[in-house]
């Protein structure tokens, strides 16, 4: 299946930034640490143009195998969700919005917030080595076009 990919992710994007057709399904940026205790956050601010759908934009990498993911945030029809469901934010296209992503691997918590509001507490999925990721990646009944666009982001480590 071909598809047209495009992520940016702020100051990587020259390096990181992928555009065209693809047989793959896969533009992401890679924030790693490959963690594996303490406290981490991502932050970052995304912006999804609409008529992305079917995709995973930000993900934190590493879990108990099978599973590759201890989080996704995906965009499906306008809304995006935490893997399949729930819905976190219902209309998300075309405008910024601020995605803070906190990783409690000691506790196996993820918190996600969007604009500063907490809006899910989800269960860690084990795994010993941890990364943050963004971009596009496709998952089910996903859209021709994907993009996601990324800026400011930092990781933090809880200090000790
Ligand atoms: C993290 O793991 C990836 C994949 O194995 C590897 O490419 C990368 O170099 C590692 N990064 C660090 C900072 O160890
Ligand atoms: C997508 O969203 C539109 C507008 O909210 C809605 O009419 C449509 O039924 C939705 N499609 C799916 C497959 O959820
Ligand atoms: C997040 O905040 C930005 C800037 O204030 C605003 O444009 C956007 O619509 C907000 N989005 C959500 C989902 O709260
Ligand atoms: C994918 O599309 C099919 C057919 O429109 C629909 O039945 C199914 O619920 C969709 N799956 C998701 C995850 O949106």
């Amino acid at each position: 299946m071909l598809r047209l990919l495009l992520c940016s992710c702020g100051f990587l994007a020259s390096s990181s930034s992928s555009f065209g057709s693809f047989a793959t399904s896969v533009c992401f940026c890679r924030f790693g640490y490959n963690y594996s205790s303490g406290v981490w956050q991502f932050e970052g601010y995304g912006y999804v143009p609409y008529g992305t759908s079917g995709v995973c934009i930000m993900q934190v990498f590493g879990a108990s195998a099978p599973r590759p993911t201890t989080l996704m945030v995906r965009v499906y029809n306008g809304s995006l969700m935490y893997y399949k469901g729930p819905v976190l934010v219902p209309n998300i296209y075309d405008q910024w919005f601020r995605l803070n992503v906190v990783h409690d691997v000691d506790s196996a918590k993820v918190k996600v917030y969007i604009n500063g509001t907490l809006k899910i507490e989800a269960d860690g999925r084990g795994g010993t080595s941890h990364a943050f990721k963004c971009g596009v990646y496709a998952q089910n009944n996903d859209s021709y076009y994907m993009e996601s666009r990324w800026k400011g982001i930092k990781v933090l480590k809880k200090c000790d």
